[in-house]
């Protein structure tokens, strides 16, 4: 779905449904996102949007995801004058819950060390931290038994962000081992769960 002029955070809902913003980057994980998507939208109440990374987009074709889908031309494309959106700080806004699937190495190594050079690394680095923010690591063996994945990982961890951990599988590229990206429905599982968990304190 092409993004739309406004972006959501500056259109007003009538019943308000809670808001994810998945994010994805440039693993083969990213094949899956349709099927993320359309998987977290028979959640009832939920409203989605993507911010992707241009690496992702080799993994998906943006007819497949049936929500409005963010990239970094959309960012500098909409601000010209003063009063234009900044769209990376209203997505931070709208967004009550944001899923980052698949976090490939490269992005989680920017993440944890701040650096925000793209659409979805300036998202997450405005990110409200009283909000949660799940990660869902994928790459390969080699790369997740490095260690500068666990001390990564430690570190987003540390900012208060939720891992979903990865899987040990035969991987695409035909090693097995872990650095899997976590199965669609444990994601979806652990989404509904925080939906479900702010549902609560809001009535309470
Ligand atoms: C076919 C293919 C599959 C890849 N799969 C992964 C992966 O699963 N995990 C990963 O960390 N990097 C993977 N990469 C490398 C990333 O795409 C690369 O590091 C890229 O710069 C990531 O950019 P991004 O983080 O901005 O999306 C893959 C690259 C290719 C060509």
């Amino acid at each position: 779905m092409e993004p739309s002029v406004l972006c959501p955070a500056t259109v007003p809902s009538v019943e308000r449904k809670f808001h994810v913003l998945v994010g994805v980057t440039g693993s083969v994980a990213a094949l899956k996102l349709p099927l993320l998507v359309s998987k977290l939208l028979e959640i009832p109440g939920l409203e989605v949007a993507v911010v992707t990374t241009e690496r992702a987009k080799h993994f998906y074709s943006p007819e497949d995801v049936p929500v409005t889908l963010y990239s970094d031309a959309d960012e500098w494309e909409m601000w010209k004058h003063r009063s234009d959106p900044v769209l990376h700080i209203d997505l931070r806004r709208w967004a009550d819950l944001m899923l980052v699937a698949p976090l490939d190495a490269n992005t989680l190594g920017k993440v944890a060390s701040g650096i925000c050079d793209n659409l979805l690394t300036c998202v997450i680095r405005a990110w409200d931290r009283s909000k949660p923010l799940l990660f869902c690591p994928a790459m390969n063996t080699a790369m997740w038994e490095h260690p500068l994945t666990a001390q990564q990982v430690g570190q987003l961890k540390s900012f208060g962000y939720m891992e979903i951990p990865c899987v040990s599988k035969k991987l695409v590229c035909g090693d097995q081992g872990p650095g899997a990206m976590a199965e669609v429905e444990t994601i979806v599982d652990k989404v509904r769960e925080m939906f479900f968990q702010h549902a609560s304190v809001q009535q309470s």
